[in-house]
């Protein structure tokens, strides 16, 4: 493994932002990132790893401890009997190179989450999900490395204590390295088309029991449309979590704004909102910019960056300006998805 020093981590991000890391280095095995975290420990440094760097913003003045950058590869199907597959693959592996392969396969379970950049090791962390389906739905087993004892683990899908853009792996931020993710899929499955987007999709295409491969297409196209050029722009899609709010919360902000979009959460005492829907609707500031920064023109909760030119400083300051807006017009506290790294 080699170990180099001051590289710079823009190239490793959707952002397109962020200064050196003060090492780094490439895994291809899980000895490596042992390896790597070994040194990390010796040196008294802080160890961060990035995958396909989709969901991170990286400080202007970069990351004084060791980047481990993920690229275990290898992907499998095994027959689980039942007609379910086991889908096991490294870490390092394209998340939507994998969810291709399930819906090449005939396979069901992963088709809605299609075209979400990143890696599949990166995919637990915050429980990718999209078009009503989360990869907690799928995740039989989770292997990891970790970072205080320098052991193999292993956690069950259970034990990753999923929520909503929220996991294990989350509330022990940096603890666990994941190298493999093994996932159930399913051969005599149903198609998911639930959500409104995918719904009237297929309406208006005047189809009723659409293919794997059909949702698979048309999630790719819907998202397509709702994410900027990302060869003009630095962007790692929703920037913020959809708040989850009390419902008589939701019901005071529902009399004010009737066509305020809400989800009930399981048990119905909360109810998630539609951010995308405040910043476009309430606070107006979907298709602005500020300072190399703006809300995209189709996407609201997508936070763009102006390539060259965006610093982390200025994401930092509009989305922190934009946090601030949204609760005073709101009273709620928004969080943001995306990992800051300093
Ligand atoms: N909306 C607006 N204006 C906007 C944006 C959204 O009015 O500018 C409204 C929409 O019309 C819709 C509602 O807000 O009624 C929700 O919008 P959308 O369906 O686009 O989804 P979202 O809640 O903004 C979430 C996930 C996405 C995922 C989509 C589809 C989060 C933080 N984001 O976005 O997650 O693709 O649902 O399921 O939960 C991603 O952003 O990369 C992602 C994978």
């Amino acid at each position: 493994m080699k170990l180099e020093q001051n590289v710079p981590l823009a190239d490793y991000t959707t952002f397109k932002i962020g200064g050196p890391a003060r090492y780094f280095c490439i895994a291809r095995s899980g000895a490596e990132v042992v390896e790597a975290l070994s040194f990390a420990h010796k040196d008294n440094r802080r160890a961060l790893v990035i995958g396909g760097g989709s969901n991170v913003l990286i400080s202007d003045a970069g990351f004084s401890g060791v980047v481990i950058k993920n690229e275990i590869m290898g992907k499998a199907l095994v027959p689980m009997g039942g007609g379910d597959y086991r889908l096991t693959a490294g870490a390092g592996e394209s998340w939507d190179e994998v969810v291709q392969m399930a819906v090449e396969n005939d396979l069901h379970g992963i088709e809605n989450l299609s075209a979400i950049p990143g890696t599949i090791g990166a995919a637990p962390v915050q429980n990718i999900g999209a078009y009503g389906v989360e990869i907690a739905n799928s995740v039989i087993t989770v292997r990891a490395v970790d970072t205080k004892t320098l052991q193999y683990v292993k956690f069950s899908g259970k034990e990753c204590k999923f929520g909503y853009r929220d996991s294990i792996f989350k509330h022990k931020k940096g603890r666990y390295i994941i190298l493999q993710v093994d996932l159930r899929l399913k051969k005599k499955g149903k198609v998911n088309i639930e959500y409104k987007d995918l719904k009237d999709y297929f309406a208006k295409a005047n189809i009723s029991k659409p293919t794997i491969q059909q949702v698979r297409d048309a999630v790719i196209d819907i998202r397509w449309h709702k994410l900027p050029d990302w060869k003009l722009w630095g962007t790692a899609g929703s920037f913020f979590k959809n708040p989850v709010i009390s419902k008589s919360r939701f019901d005071k902000l529902k009399a004010q704004y009737p066509a305020l979009p809400g989800f009930p959460e399981p048990g119905g005492k909360r109810v998630k909102v539609s951010l995308g829907w405040i910043l476009d609707n309430i606070c107006h500031v979907k298709g602005t910019m500020v300072n190399n920064v703006g809300s995209y023109e189709r996407q609201a909760l997508v936070i763009i960056a102006k390539q060259p030119g965006a610093t982390a400083a200025q994401v930092v300051a509009r989305t922190k300006e934009i946090a601030e807006l949204v609760e005073k017009m709101t009273t709620i506290k928004i969080e943001a998805e995306v990992e800051w790294v300093n």
